[in-house]
């Protein structure tokens, strides 16, 4: 049975089962083997150039942390009985190299900064991904929008009808928020992609290391500079999961209006079967389980952003054990929140409008009321607050024909009278129709077809670069990585 090779000097005596099992990060760390394995290639190609490590030292190393990278890590490096997977990578070479060379690895640093540099380097990964699942979401939504330019719908305010608007109004505003929430995330990868690498326990080394070496090795942007702060802190991932909350609000939003929407009594939408479930009992049912579990998932989210919040709210400086408690959060908060992002691109994708319907719906409720009065101020030069004053008690009385709306100025008492001014039936119809007050809403992020066609366009010039910021960063740690990797090969061939 390996030893842990940390415990060895300092500690006596075995511990139970459940003990191990209870202080080990092993199952989340599962999560950061790959990256451990980078961060030690870096940090021997390190002590090598520094020459902190003799070459001979560096040619034992190198190759067996090159199997485990090429071979990948096996299960005995995740065992309960280590703390954590760097003591157990750490003991696993030790063991095949002997203490002489596999001891020489760990030298001006500690898992603490370790820990937390593998951590940046697996979220910085997932961060890339994510944005590029949001950008697809994002896509799928300006293409809908460029469907349904002229798809007029009722808007909602307190969830009444409001003013009509368009479907692809109604989808764009969504898709100016998830793009907000890729920035967001764009914003966060910058403090993410950091490194703290070199702070050893929290006071550096008295080694003459180089730590902009190693951050360059490892592709990151530069250094968390203060070592005490460096294994301190998680506020770059409190970060990510505040922004991930956030965008789990949104898609919650937009799941909520799916199932809204996919009622019986409003039927805009039929979301594809593959989405839904059926009742055990009642075998009419379709139910938007997809859409309801999205909108569940947003709470986990929350409840992994709040777990981490408070696990470092009472820590004081620097690394504390608890700090291993926070990890597996940022994790699940990842892993909700691609899963949902991943189904809601098929989700809506795959979703059919009835356009008809909500063609019926959108001039219900009063809806182009706004618009009747704002003519009558622009025809007839009334005050803004009389012709709303009168158009309200029009609707109070039941309907917004000619004779009710004179009887309504009449009551208003002001001396109007819109029947004196010329106002026709012909006139009013024509401003109740939704199709009139749409077309007029054509200022910049409007509801009018115009309107529309240049915020799809400007929409997609937005894509195109967001799209291109993900291809350059993926393409600059792919890079660092190869030349990580062929750099340590190169120096053992
Ligand atoms: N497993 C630990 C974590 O996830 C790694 C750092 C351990 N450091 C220590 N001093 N015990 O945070």
């Amino acid at each position: 049975m390996r030893t842990d090779v940390v415990r060895l000097g300092r500690l006596s005596g075995e511990r139970s089962g459940e003990m191990m099992h209870f202080l080990s990060s092993m199952r989340a760390d599962r999560c950061i083997a790959d990256a451990d394995i980078l961060v030690d290639i870096a940090h021997v190609l390190m002590l090598d150039k520094q020459k902190i490590n003799e070459r001979e030292t560096t040619r034992k190393l190198l190759p067996a942390l090159l199997e485990l990278h090429d071979d990948g890590i096996p299960d005995e490096a995740f065992h309960d009985r280590f703390e954590d997977v760097h003591a157990g990578i750490e003991s696993l070479l030790i063991e095949a190299l002997g203490v002489d060379a596999g001891g020489r690895m760990h030298m001006g640093r500690s898992r603490n900064d370790e820990v937390a540099t593998c951590i940046r380097i697996k979220l910085r990964d997932d961060l890339l991904k994510q944005m590029a699942a949001l950008l697809k979401v994002r896509e799928v939504l300006v293409a809908l929008s460029e469907k349904h330019a002229d798809s007029i719908m009722p808007g909602f305010t307190h969830l009444q009808h409001a003013q009509p608007t368009t479907l692809a109004h109604h989808l764009l505003a969504y898709e100016q928020a998830f793009s907000r929430d890729f920035d967001r995330l764009r914003d966060a990868y910058a403090r993410v992609n950091q490194s703290p690498l070199g702070a050893a326990a929290f006071a550096s080394t008295g080694y003459p290391i180089n730590r902009e070496f190693t951050a360059s090795l490892l592709g990151f942007d530069g250094l968390v500079t203060n070592t005490m702060d460096a294994v301190a802190t998680r506020d770059f991932a409190l970060e990510v999961l505040a922004d991930l909350s956030i965008l789990m609000t949104n898609i919650s939003r937009l799941c909520e209006e799916l199932i809204i929407w996919s009622t019986s009594f409003v039927k805009f939408v039929a979301l594809d079967d593959a989405f839904c479930s059926t009742s055990s009992i009642m075998p009419q049912k379709k139910n938007p389980d997809t859409a309801e579990i999205m909108r569940a998932k947003t709470g986990s989210v929350f409840g992994a952003f709040s777990g981490a919040l408070v696990t470092v709210k009472g820590l004081p400086m620097s690394y504390n054990r608890d700090l291993q408690e926070l990890t597996p959060n940022i994790w699940r908060g990842m892993q909700d929140t691609k899963e949902s992002l991943r189904l809601l691109i098929d989700m809506l994708a795959s979703a059919t409008f009835d356009t008809e319907r909500m063609r019926e719906e959108a001039g219900r409720g009063f809806s182009t009321a706004t618009e009747l009065a704002d003519s009558l101020v622009r025809a007839y030069d009334i005050p803004f607050r009389t012709a709303h004053n009168i158009v309200g008690r029009a609707v109070r009385k039941g309907d917004l024909s000619l004779v009710t709306l004179e009887e309504a100025a009449q009551e208003v008492g002001e001396g109007v009278s819109l029947t004196g001014k010329g106002l026709t039936q012909q006139k009013i119809d024509e401003v109740l129709d939704p199709k009139y007050s749409i077309a007029l809403r054509k200022a910049p992020g409007g509801p009018a077809p115009v309107a529309i066609k240049a915020a799809v366009a400007e929409r997609k010039k937005q894509l195109d670069a967001d799209s291109a910021l993900i291809d350059q960063k993926l393409a600059k740690l792919a890079k660092a990585k190869e030349d990580l990797i062929s750099r340590a090969r190169r120096l053992v061939a």
